[in-house]
């Protein structure tokens, strides 16, 4: 069921003793868990020399990892944070003022939509497309009769992308901001636009949470080809501090008209949003794995769907799309035909050692969100989608043996409970 024994398939197999040592409480009850990530030996010694170096937070890894994203991503730079929350806030802060009307997607984690409150603009929910995106079509039907919107933020859902010619079109029709929110699709591609590459949108975010493509433990990096833009997240990312063009002549210069070489200067409150040195020097080394992994989690989802292909309750969310980067692998559960309800199905297969998950709860069925004027929306795809969507094991080092206990599972679940 695994297919052919590849490059990427002999890597794992090489590493799989070290990787049982470091899953080990997992490893031990046999429990599945929908996303992993997959650190071997070569991650962990470029992760220790740093350790043992004269720099240990922002050195000389900060800007290699980020020469990296650049290169694979396609765009021109890349700026290092935190998390991808911390990317996706100082993303926010450079692209809207408060009280700029959003369009978003409310298929999506909190921290895309919550942004947009950090920075005072209001968000305004979009119903998703029949593979769980934005609907771009829905986006340009609202821009055409509302004025005063200022951006859209989409993200590239599960790793597959957003439709480059609908936001093409939409960027030179409307002329708004937009974020892609690349958190899912590192690895992605539409034609030939690479996910992040911001080819049609202003800026992209990614994160490096465990279970996203590569990881740095906790990380995210913003891109963007716009200059100005990146001096603004690079100040936004230190505490708002800035080098040069500076305001205060008096302060900067002696009265020899020399440069104070201690002086920095704010000219808006930032943050401390850095990454460490070791954190890169760990997303250089996954970075180099991207393909394989890629070819991986693509191989597990022709073995998905040729599992559930003739299954008239099990749905993958899309057939096999080459270019999707398979951050999750999605299937649809008809519940209507099944005496069995989600709650009971999502039990019954952590019983038995499988993780699925639910992505994602409607953002603006929170109780924040509920409470702050949008308990009265209604989108249908996006309710309906809900109901019936679950999240199944993917990740790169997932066996052959485990993706055939999740099918096994789904198909004698839905046959067992079938009314
Ligand atoms: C679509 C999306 N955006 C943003 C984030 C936030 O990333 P992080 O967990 O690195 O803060 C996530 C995390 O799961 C995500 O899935």
């Amino acid at each position: 069921m695994c297919g052919p024994v590849t490059k990427e398939n002999r890597l794992i197999r090489k590493n799989s003793a070290y990787m049982i040592n470091l899953s080990r409480g997992e490893r031990m009850n046999n429990f599945i868990p929908y996303g992993k990530q997959y650190i071997d030996k070569d991650d962990i010694d470029s992760a220790a020399e740093v350790l043992g170096s004269d720099f240990i937070t922002t050195g000389p890894k900060v800007k290699e990892f980020e020469q990296s994203i650049c290169n694979f991503c396609n765009c021109k730079y890349a700026v290092s944070v935190s998390s991808g929350t911390a990317a996706l806030h100082i993303a926010s802060l450079s692209i809207l003022k408060p009280f700029d009307k959003v369009l978003v997607t409310p298929n999506t984690f909190l921290s895309t939509v919550n942004v947009i409150i950090y920075t005072g603009a209001i968000p305004v929910f979009i119903d998703i497309d029949n593979e769980g995106n934005i609907d771009l079509d829905a986006c340009t039907r609202k821009l055409e009769k509302d004025n005063s919107i200022k951006a859209l933020y989409g993200i590239h859902f599960s790793g597959n992308p957003l439709n480059q010619e609908k936001l093409k079109h939409i960027k030179s029709k409307f002329k708004i901001a937009i974020l892609e929110d690349c958190a899912h699709s590192l690895g992605a591609y539409y034609k030939n636009i690479q996910a992040a590459s911001c080819k049609n949108s202003d800026i992209s975010i990614l994160s490096f949470h465990p279970v996203k493509h590569i990881t740095t433990g906790e990380g995210g990096a913003v891109t963007t080809n716009k200059k100005r833009i990146f001096k603004k997240l690079t100040a936004l990312r230190n505490h708002g501090i800035i080098k040069e063009n500076f305001k205060n002549k008096g302060m900067a210069f002696d009265e020899k008209g020399n440069l104070n070489p201690w002086y920095y200067e704010m000219h808006y409150p930032g943050f401390n949003y850095r990454i460490t040195d070791f954190q890169c020097a760990l997303g250089i080394s996954q970075i180099k794995k991207l393909e394989g992994f890629l070819k991986l989690r693509k191989q597990i989802a022709q073995n998905y769907d040729k599992a559930f292909l003739d299954n008239d309750i099990i749905k993958p969310l899309y057939t096999y799309k080459e270019n999707s980067a398979y951050h999750l692998y999605v299937i649809r559960i008809d519940f209507s035909k099944l005496t069995i309800t989600k709650a009971e199905l999502f039990n019954l297969a952590r019983k038995n050692n499988i993780g699925f998950q639910v992505h994602y709860i409607p953002v603006y069925k929170q109780p924040y969100y509920q409470k702050l004027g949008y308990s009265s929306l209604r989108l249908e795809n996006t309710e309906k989608y809900y109901n019936e969507a679950l999240s199944i094991p993917i990740y790169p080092a997932l066996n052959q043996k485990e993706q055939e206990i999740v099918i096994d599972f789904l198909l004698d679940a839905v046959e067992r409970f079938k009314k």
